[in-house]
């Protein structure tokens, strides 16, 4: 038996651009509950919603100030409640971001712990004595850039935050503030979330010795400041595995939820969040398409990899953008993004699609004035902004696109009157519609949603799989160039299109020669 986070698709939806219920240019609860309607008719199966806790914002709601409420800008516990409602009475699921690594400072908490060295809540933050000769503890670097130290005068202390300086880390150490993060994610467990996902999973735990991280030589002034050392010391620590297995446990206390890990590693180490005998992560993020060249030899190369690295029994799971990344439309241009949200909704594994990706969103110029990502702020000129990622949701060609009536917090594309919901949903050549035909074939397919993956072929340009399940047998060819290629088909049973990318083509019978033109992918089924 399967479960729904296997076979089904999740959806990210960033909350302050999905939908702006109020008028005040923020996206909110309601909204994103007024739009249910829309991802039901998409074809998705759970909504993963970026953090919408009570928050000063300083890195948008990834400085959480309370565990247990909802931001005002987001709406209210009500607009919460009746949006879980409203979403399991569609079938959808409800997956929660989940922040443990660090909180706001404007958490009582850590009001608490920077008052003195004696407070009881002292210890569940990370406080060290200067360097000797003094200066930071050590030679970590915030992932914003500038040291991950900053001095508490009226302790005589630094504290260390692997973001923001608003963004204190935690203590994984501390069994206190364990049971205190538990009870956080029963409380929401309880209210009906069928899951979370957890941000910078590998961060949880640092050395204990805080030793220095070793320098990156090939460092350059035009990479973030982050990348100047190796994470060694910082992240991916052994005993990350039991903080995760204990959060594991909590959500194993009630039925059918699931746990989603945030994990930026190589696709070996990855692979050790699924934790011992499973219990850890059941999704630990794979990352690896936002950063692999885009050509079919290295897609391939990965894919196998990945592959062949899972543990036996664990469950594959595939990501092309999110709300930090460039969108995949942005990255490899919009033609190519149809071959990529083919490979992404066809391959083994969960995939999770970003908002806005189904309507093939690609690069928004963000002027210099309107910039609001905080890293972007604090290391201009690097290309590293967030915001082009998290522009609003484009519903139709009105004056906000149907997000607002207000201006938006973020602008719109420049071509937001073709590119939107209402437009593309009635143009079967639309990139939306290629998503939806391929969310609803997946769902009609077990060879997709769940069969077993084989390579057929990759060469320079094409990359061919299979995927079967039984008697159900699906092919998919995927067209990395700008040119046309041919496909030499070496099956026994006839096969037929069943999807092209490019909105075209179905039922053409296929011949021993596949054609296919530039940009194109193809999903074929026996004939
Ligand atoms: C994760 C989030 C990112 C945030 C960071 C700090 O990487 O996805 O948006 O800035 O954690 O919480
Ligand atoms: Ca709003």
């Amino acid at each position: 038996m399967y479960h729904w986070w296997q076979i089904g698709t999740l959806y990210q939806v960033y909350p302050r651009s999905f939908q702006d219920s109020n008028g005040d240019g923020i996206g909110d609860l309601d909204g994103i509950r007024q739009r249910l309607d829309y991802l039901v008719w998409l074809g998705i199966d759970a909504i993963w919603i970026s953090p919408i806790y009570p928050s000063p914002m300083h890195d948008f709601g990834y400085d959480v100030a309370d565990y247990c409420g909802i931001d005002p800008v987001f709406g209210s516990l009500e607009s919460f409640d009746r949006l879980i409602d409203e979403a399991h009475t569609k079938k959808l699921k409800v997956i929660l971001d989940f922040v443990p690594n660090h909180t706001s400072i404007a958490h009582h908490w850590f009001i608490a712990s920077r008052r003195s060295r004696t407070d009881p809540k002292r210890d569940w933050y990370i406080w060290r004595d200067p360097a000797q000769g003094g200066g930071p503890p050590n030679n970590w670097i915030s992932n914003f850039g500038g040291s991950a130290w900053t001095w508490d005068k009226s302790t005589g202390q630094y504290y260390y935050h692997a973001y923001l300086a608003e963004q204190p880390d935690l203590n994984w150490r501390n069994r206190d503030m364990r049971a205190a993060m538990h009870e956080a994610l029963r409380f929401w467990l309880r209210r009906g979330v069928d899951g979370f996902r957890v941000d910078v999973m590998w961060h949880l735990i640092k050395d204990a010795a805080f030793r220095d991280n070793p320098p990156d030589p090939t460092w350059t002034v035009h990479d973030p400041e982050i990348d100047r050392v190796f994470q060694t010391y910082s992240t991916d620590q052994p005993e990350v595995h039991e903080v995760i297995a204990g959060m594991r446990q909590v959500v194993e206390e009630f039925e059918n939820r699931v746990l989603i890990g945030e994990i930026y590693l190589p696709v070996e180490k990855l692979v050790a969040y699924y934790g011992k005998n499973l219990m850890g992560a059941h999704l630990p993020f794979n990352f690896q398409l936002l950063s692999t060249p885009w050509a079919a030899p290295h897609i391939g190369a990965l894919v196998e990899r990945y592959e062949a690295v899972l543990p036996a029994g664990a469950w594959p799971n595939w990501v092309l953008s999110n709300h930090d990344r460039p969108r995949i439309a942005a990255r490899v241009g919009p033609e190519q993004a149809r071959v990529a949200v083919m490979l992404l909704l066809t391959l083994r594994g969960t995939p999770t699609l970003y908002y806005g990706d189904e309507l093939g969103i690609g690069h928004v110029e963000i002027a210099p004035d309107v910039i609001r990502d905080p890293w972007a702020k604090r290391e201009p000129g690097l290309g590293i902004g967030r915001d082009p990622s998290r522009t609003p949701m484009q519903w139709d060609g009105s004056a906000f696109a149907g997000f607002s009536m207000h201006d938006p917090w973020l602008p719109l594309t420049f071509d937001y009157q073709a590119r939107n919901v209402a437009a593309m949903s009635i143009d079967e050549t639309s990139i939306l519609f290629l998503v939806r035909s391929l969310l609803h074939y997946r769902r009609q397919h077990t060879s997709l949603s769940h069969g077993e993956w084989r390579l057929l072929s990759r060469n320079s340009s094409i990359l061919a799989y299979q995927r079967h399940h039984g008697d159900n047998r699906i092919i998919v060819v995927l067209n990395y160039t700008a040119d046309q290629q041919a496909w030499f088909v070496n099956t026994a049973t006839k096969v037929r299109v069943a999807i092209s990318t490019h909105g075209d083509r179905r039922g053409e019978p296929v011949l021993s020669t596949l054609r296919l033109r530039a940009n194109e992918g193809l999903l074929l089924e026996p004939a």
